[in-house]
C-alpha cells in the first residue's frame, strides 16, 4: 500500500534509466555490474533482511536506528528522502520517533521496497504519508532543493560512486536541509577493532548462511563492511561534497556511525 497524496509528492523529474548500459566498460562498466551484483543479493535476500539484521547485531540495530531519529529530529514539515531504504527500517522509526510531514521512502530493488509496503500495510507508517519508487542513488529523479532531510542506512557502502551519491542527494536538498547517515564504520579502540572483525568474518556469512541460504551474499556484505573507509575520510568526502556543518558519531565503540552533515544556504 503506498499512501501518498500529490499534494504530498515532491516534485520528480523524468526517471532517470535504471537499466545498466550492459555495453560499457571501463569505470561505467565495472559500476553496472557491481549494481547488478547488489541488486541480486538483495532480490534474493529481501524476505529474510529484517531477521538476519535482528539475529546478527543481537537486537542492537534497534538502538542505532533510534540514534538515527535523534539526529534526523524530524518535524511535521519535513519532506523526507530516504535513499536506498530497503524494508523501511529508517522511514519506520522516524514515523515512530518524530513524525515528518511525508517520506519518499526509495531504493533500486523492488524487492526490498515490497517488504517496506507490506510493513506499511501493517501500520508501520502510523499515518505518516508513505510514498515509494525505484531510485538508484547515483541519480535521482527529483528537482533540486525538493526535500528538508535526506536520510541514507547502511547504503553508502553498497554504492558504486560513492561521492556521486553523496553530491546527488546535496543537490534534492534544500538550503539548511540535512543528509543523516548511517553507517557500519571503524572501531578507533584496536581491541574492540580486533574483536569486531573475526565476528565479522565468522558470524556475517555463518548467520546469513542460516537465515537466507545465501552465505556468498553475506561473505560479499562483509566484505563491503571491512573496505569501507574510517569516519574521517567519509566525513572528508561529504564536505567536498559541498556539505557543512559535518559531524559523526559513533555508536558501540565505532561499529557504526551516525553522520549528520547540512547543505548551506
Ligand atoms: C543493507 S541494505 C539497507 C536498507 C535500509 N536502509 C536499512 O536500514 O535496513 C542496503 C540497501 O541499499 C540498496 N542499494 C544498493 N545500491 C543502491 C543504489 N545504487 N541505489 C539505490 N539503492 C541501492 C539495496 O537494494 C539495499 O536495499
Amino acid at each position: 500500500m503506498a499512501a501518498a497524496s500529490a499534494r504530498d509528492k515532491p516534485a520528480a523529474r523524468p526517471a532517470a534509466s535504471l537499466e545498466p548500459d550492459a555495453g560499457a566498460g571501463g569505470a561505467a562498466g565495472a559500476a553496472d555490474r557491481h549494481g547488478r551484483r547488489v541488486r541480486a543479493i538483495f532480490s534474493e535476500i529481501a524476505g529474510r533482511y529484517d531477521l538476519f539484521n535482528a539475529l546478527a547485531s543481537f537486537g542492537i540495530y534497534r538502538r542505532w536506528l533510534a540514534a538515527v531519529a535523534r539526529a534526523c529530529a524530524c518535524s511535521p514539515t519535513d519532506r523526507v528522502l530516504d535513499v536506498a531504504g530497503g524494508t523501511g527500517d529508517v522511514a519506520f522509526e522516524l514515523c515512530r520517533a518524530c513524525p515528518p510531514g511525508s517520506i519518499e521512502l526509495t531504493d533500486f530493488t523492488p524487492a526490498m521496497l515490497d517488504v517496506a509496503r507490506e510493513r506499511q500495510a501493517a501500520g508501520a507508517a502510523r499515518g505518516v504519508p508513505v510514498s515509494y519508487a525505484t531510485v538508484d542513488a547515483h541519480d535521482l529523479p527529483y528537482e533540486d532543493g525538493a526535500f528538508t532531510l535526506v536520510t541514507c542506512a547502511y547504503g553508502l557502502r553498497n554504492f558504486s560512486r560513492r561521492t556521486r551519491a553523496m553530491a546527488e542527494a546535496h543537490r534534492v536538498l534544500a538550503p539548511g536541509g540535512r543528509y543523516v547517515v548511517l553507517e557500519f564504520a571503524t572501531p578507533p579502540n584496536p581491541v574492540w577493532r580486533a574483536l569486531y572483525r573475526v565476528y565479522l568474518n565468522v558470524a556475517i556469512p555463518l548467520i546469513g548462511g542460516a537465515v537466507t541460504g545465501d552465505r556468498a551474499g553475506f561473505a560479499y556484505l562483509r566484505d563491503s563492511i571491512k573496505r569501507f573507509p574510517p569516519q574521517e575520510r567519509i566525513a572528508q568526502e561529504l564536505r567536498e561534497a559541498g556539505f557543512a556543518q559535518v559531524t559523526y558519531k559513533n555508536l558501540t565503540g565505532g561499529i557504526v556511525a551516525v553522520y549528520t552533515a547540512v547543505r548551506g544556504a
